[in-house]
């Protein structure tokens, strides 16, 4: 699947494309796990209609705007209050242009606090879409469990994920300071660096 990595700019010029937007939503937690193991970080993917893995977010029109889009699916997937954790052009991460399938994906990251994580996923449930094309919030571990050194982060990685879901959440565990290169790595090894 041959796909390049293009500015913001530069993609919304392509007007003959299907165009999808999604957002990795995560926060500091500073929980420990049975007392002892550091949750460290949470970050939200959602468990898709399709049994795979991704991120809230969807098909957006570019008459819309992009983030305008992105923020309608949103509201709908997860009910999310737009004016309290919206998405802004400021959240940008990355686009991806897919030319066989006339496809780009926009990729947004938003740090917000762990109560806005909370508020978010209890607002979930009374999503139009709950149930429907989202069958839930999912907090990703970011850990890896010390007994085995495959719990955790590793299991999590061997599910099977749509798109370019998989990609995105190890870009932005790297790039937003969440894990070390070396962490994601290591992560990557024991979870037996499946490809898909
Ligand atoms: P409909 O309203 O039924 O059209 O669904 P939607 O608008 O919510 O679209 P969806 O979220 O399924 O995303 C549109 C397309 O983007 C999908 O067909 C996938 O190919 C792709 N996609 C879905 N989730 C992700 C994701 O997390 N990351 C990436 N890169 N692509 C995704
Ligand atoms: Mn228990
Ligand atoms: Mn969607
Ligand atoms: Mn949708
Ligand atoms: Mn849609
Ligand atoms: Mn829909």
């Amino acid at each position: 699947m041959a796909r390049r990595a293009v500015p913001r700019f530069e993609a919304v010029k392509l007007t003959r494309y299907k165009h999808a937007c999604h957002a990795m939503f995560h926060a500091p937690n500073e929980d420990k796990l049975f007392g002892r193991i550091p949750v460290r970080h949470t970050v939200l993917m959602q468990m898709r209609f399709d049994g795979r893995l991704g991120f809230p977010g969807g098909f957006v029109d570019l008459e819309e705007g992009l983030e305008a889009g992105l923020n309608r699916e949103l509201e709908e997937e997860m009910g999310l209050d737009v004016r309290i954790c919206g998405i802004t052009e400021e959240d940008w991460a990355a686009t991806e242009v897919h030319d066989e399938q006339n496809f780009v994906s926009h990729f947004y990251i938003k740090k917000i606090t762990l109560d806005q994580i909370r508020q978010i996923e209890t607002a979930a449930t009374t999503a139009k879409d709950h149930g429907l094309e989202s069958l839930g919030l999912v907090r990703v571990p970011v850990y890896t469990l010390p007994r085995d050194k495959a719990g955790g982060l590793p299991a999590f990685l061997s599910n099977t994920f749509i798109g370019t879901a998989r990609e995105e959440l190890l870009m932005g565990l790297e790039q937003e300071g969440i894990l070390s290169h070396a962490e994601i790595q290591k992560a990557l090894k024991a979870s037996g660096a499946r490809r898909q």
